[in-house]
């Protein structure tokens, strides 16, 4: 069986050597042209005129274009069609591209696009949360509203009450390799895209609208990404279509890459938010009333921040139950950069605002902030036998093969809440818990990390060090699984088998590191038996697999691995039939093992049995469909079931601050993460060693600081701080859960891109601990918890605010 393996990342060896080819690395044809956006130093304002002269005129500058020279369509969003590729009388945000240099050289693009002559009227830009409130500036009427239960009496009834505000910065993707495309011109109009995003569909439609051909006209491939995070979602589109312009334009290829400061000034970053609270809770710390108010700061163009902001309301709850509770979101529009996906895609932010929530009551109450967790925690669910069998997958709600066996058309009746199994627990959104373990799940870890030794170890410590304080936290990761806009969930597959029996594997997922290439040619390997070296993994293409959806919402395995199996289900299937009728056995007793296919008392290799099925004129090609099954929610009402399931984790970090300068380290982190029966130990390993850096990066270090006429200063490494390899915690163990997912995904594995970033939420709960130990005064660490941030709280909790 190869899947349950840990195979390598199928392409480590060229990772690590270099040899990894990115967009930038494909050789270009020549005379290909080289693309650059003249952007706006203006962050709101009217054009009045742009004198372009200088830029046409100089060194290899080739063509400058403007809105009005577009042909088509000018417009790259991914939602609202509010997203112009060009300013157009209007300017948003400083950043904004406001004209196209085309050029003979990357660097001849750049330079000419900065010689324009740009004139605009300024006008007062709206830059922050308290500015968009004061002028209303929002993408919805008005704020959209989830309750459940009757919040204002429980509140009103409460035996305890705190309230509070909490600042949420937000995050740079940082990804290691650029926003990048390279468009190459084919005859008839017809364009051939490589582009470095996670969304190729995306990326066909808007080049189609921008050159007013369909969607057939237009191929895009990705073989990888140099990281996405969210980033690559919709924020690839601009340079796409910018190059598919240029090359109908000019019918020669074109390529575009932002430099590292141009692609932070122009993309939208994670959203910041501000949570204010409202609790009641009794003397256990148990929540009787919750009032959360997300002001969620979205920037200049719709892009992906309503469901950004319906996820993170969706995980205002976290691993907790709540019985009156009201969450209430304003989505604002800001003259900044438009904020888009960032992993965990608005669910960091909901969580956040809940663990900041249990710090506030544990310190109010003079408790341990994991008892304040574990009062609150769902219950868990009865899933049977620790050992339960793990068979394959039976695959409810697929489609199988569409030629075969046909779509079904489903009917949309309201949404209504679900049906409450006996002793289950429900979401805000009345989705019922029936899969929880974090009871269980916190109580190992706890157990493994030893918690509450370290506790007291913690506390003598702080008792003997008067300038350096060490902080504890446990905290919890209840994560939702789906795509929120429910018809996104849904996965082609395309698999050859050729006469000398390797596999050709192709399906909708993108590569963006995370292992999902090598994940799903590990399924592929176990259903046809053969080895892992025998299946080719090949880049996604719109060709090959048409009308994807994003890789995103951790569901790249759960929806493409599904749509593979059933693929080579088919061929398997028409394989099996084949043997069964020439070797006169049951189809159920052919098998395919170790290389091999045994048909009663023959056995073949692979290959032979391959070459026999074609020489008997038997396809060996087949298309896999597959749909999540049993989901269906209404995100105005917030009811319903958005979720097939969700993923668990908890996470333990010790931190040491500097109370003289509020410099911090973290020190150890413990980890239990559930990635179900996991696939590939390793490279789940690897996603929550990196998803929990990475949080604990955004909610320490990584700061992004606007100036006050809404430029951004942190553009570049300097000024931006990621985590680097030394701030990895000394002693790092991470350990799975590895128990079989009780919902039927594939192999019984669980969506693991993305829960563990929200493990980081325990290094800055962590220091909210030490600051805590500083004195008795309640400091509300804010994020990012800076130097100078911690150094702050530590100042108001020694009562010198
Ligand atoms: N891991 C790496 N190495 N690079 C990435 O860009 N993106 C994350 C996560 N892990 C990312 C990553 C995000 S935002 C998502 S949604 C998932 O991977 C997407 O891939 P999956 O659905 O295959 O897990
Ligand atoms: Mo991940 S934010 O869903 O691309």
């Amino acid at each position: 069986m190869s899947t349950g393996t840990s195979f390598p990342h199928d392409a480590a060896h060229l990772h690590v050597t270099g040899a990894a080819r990115y967009v930038d690395d494909i050789p270009t044809p020549s005379g290909t042209l080289h693309l650059a956006f003249g952007l706006s130093t203006t962050a709101r304002g009217k054009i009045n005129a742009m004198d372009l002269a200088r830029v046409r005129q100089a060194a290899g500058v080739v063509a400058v274009l403007t809105a009005d020279d577009l042909p088509f369509a000018n417009d790259v969003s991914p939602s609202n069609h509010d997203e112009p590729l060009l300013a157009k009388d209007t300017v948003h945000y400083t950043g904004q591209p406001l004209f196209l240099v085309i050029a003979t050289s990357h660097l001849a693009a750049r330079k000419g696009a900065r010689l324009a002559d740009i004139s605009i009227s300024p006008e007062v830009p709206i830059l922050t949360i308290d500015a968009a409130l004061a002028a209303d500036s929002r993408f919805e009427d008005g704020p959209r509203i989830y309750t459940k239960g009757d919040p204002d009496t429980a509140l009103a009834s409460a035996r305890h009450r705190l309230s509070g505000s909490l600042e949420i910065g937000g995050q740079e993707h940082f990804y290691l390799e650029g926003q990048a495309a390279l468009v190459l011109p084919g005859e008839n109009g017809d364009m051939l895209v490589q582009s470095s995003t996670q969304h190729p569909t995306e990326i066909q439609h808007k080049v189609a609208e921008a050159i007013g051909l369909p969607m057939h006209a237009v191929r895009v491939e990705t073989r990888r990404m140099g990281g996405g995070f969210g980033g690559k979602e919709s924020q690839g589109n601009a340079l796409a279509v910018a190059c598919a312009v240029g090359a109908r334009l000019t019918q020669k290829p074109c390529k575009m890459r932002y430099d590292r400061d141009d692609d932070m000034i122009i993309t939208g970053k994670r959203h910041d938010f501000r949570i204010t609270y409202d609790a009641g809770f009794d003397d256990t710390g148990r929540l009787t009333a919750l009032d959360f108010t997300h002001y969620v700061r979205c920037g200049w163009a719709m892009d992906l921040s309503l469901p950004v902001a319906d996820r993170a309301m969706l995980h205002a709850d976290n691993a907790y139950h709540l019985s009156d509770v009201r969450i209430t979101s304003h989505r604002l529009k800001t003259n900044t950069q438009s904020a888009t996906a960032f992993r965990g895609f608005g669910g960091p932010q909901g969580i956040v605002g809940i663990e900041r929530v249990m710090d506030h009551i544990a310190a109010h109450l003079l408790l341990d902030p994991l008892d304040v967790r574990r009062a609150n925690f769902y219950r868990d669910s009865d899933l049977g036998s620790p050992s339960l069998p793990t068979p394959e997958p039976e695959l409810p709600g697929t489609n199988g093969d569409l030629t075969t066996r046909g779509a079904r058309v489903e009917g949309s009746p309201a949404v209504t809440a679900p049906p409450v199994p006996e002793g289950a627990q429900t979401t805000p959104y009345m989705q019922p818990v029936t899969d929880c373990i974090i009871n269980t799940l916190t109580d190992r870890l706890a157990l493994m990390a030893t918690y509450r030794n370290r506790r007291d170890a913690v506390t003598q410590w702080n008792a003997q060090n008067p300038i350096l304080k060490r902080g504890l936290a446990l905290t919890p990761v209840k994560f939702g699984i789906s795509f929120t806009l429910t018809h996104l969930n849904q996965a082609g597959a395309l698999v050859h088998v050729y006469q000398d029996g390797s596999i050709h594997l192709n399906h909708g997922g993108t590569e963006m590191g995370q292992g999902l290439f090598q994940k799903v040619a590990q399924i592929a390997a176990s259903e046809f038996g053969v080895p892992l070296a025998q299946v080719k993994i090949t880049a996604t293409d719109t060709g090959k697999v048409p009308n994807t959806s994003a890789t995103a919402a951790s569901s790249g395995t759960d929806l493409n691995g599904m749509a593979v199996l059933n693929a080579c289900k088919t061929i398997r299937e028409r394989m099996s039939d084949y043997f069964a009728t020439l070797h006169n056995c049951p189809t159920d007793e052919i098998t395919f093992h170790d290389g091999h296919v045994t048909a009663g008392t023959t056995t073949l290799t692979f290959a032979q049995a391959a070459q026999k099925t074609y020489e008997a004129r038997i396809s060996l090609s087949a298309t896999g469909f597959y749909k999540t099954p049993d989901i269906q929610w209404d995100r105005i009402k917030g009811l319903g079931r958005p979720f097939f399931y969700f993923a668990y984790g908890a996470a333990i970090t010790e931190v040491v601050i500097d109370t003289l300068t509020g410099e911090n380290r973290i020190l150890r982190a413990d980890i239990l993460h559930d990635a179900g029966q996991s696939l590939n130990p390793a490279l789940d390993v690897g996603q929550i060693e990196g998803g929990y850096v990475q949080g604990a990066g955004w909610l320490t270090t990584e700061e992004l600081v606007w100036d006050e006429k809404g430029a951004l200063k942190t553009h570049a490494p300097a000024t931006y701080k990621i985590p680097a390899c030394s701030d990895r915690p000394d002693i790092f163990n991470v350990a799975l859960w590895d128990r079989p997912n009780p919902a039927r995904t594939v192999y019984r594995s669980k969506a693991v891109g993305e829960p563990p970033f929200m493990l980081g939420i325990s290094a800055w709960s962590a220091l909210a601990d030490a600051v805590r130990s500083c004195g008795p005064t309640y400091a509300d660490l804010q994020t990012p918890a800076t130097a100078e941030e911690v150094l702050r709280a530590v100042q108001k909790a020694q009562g010198d605010d």
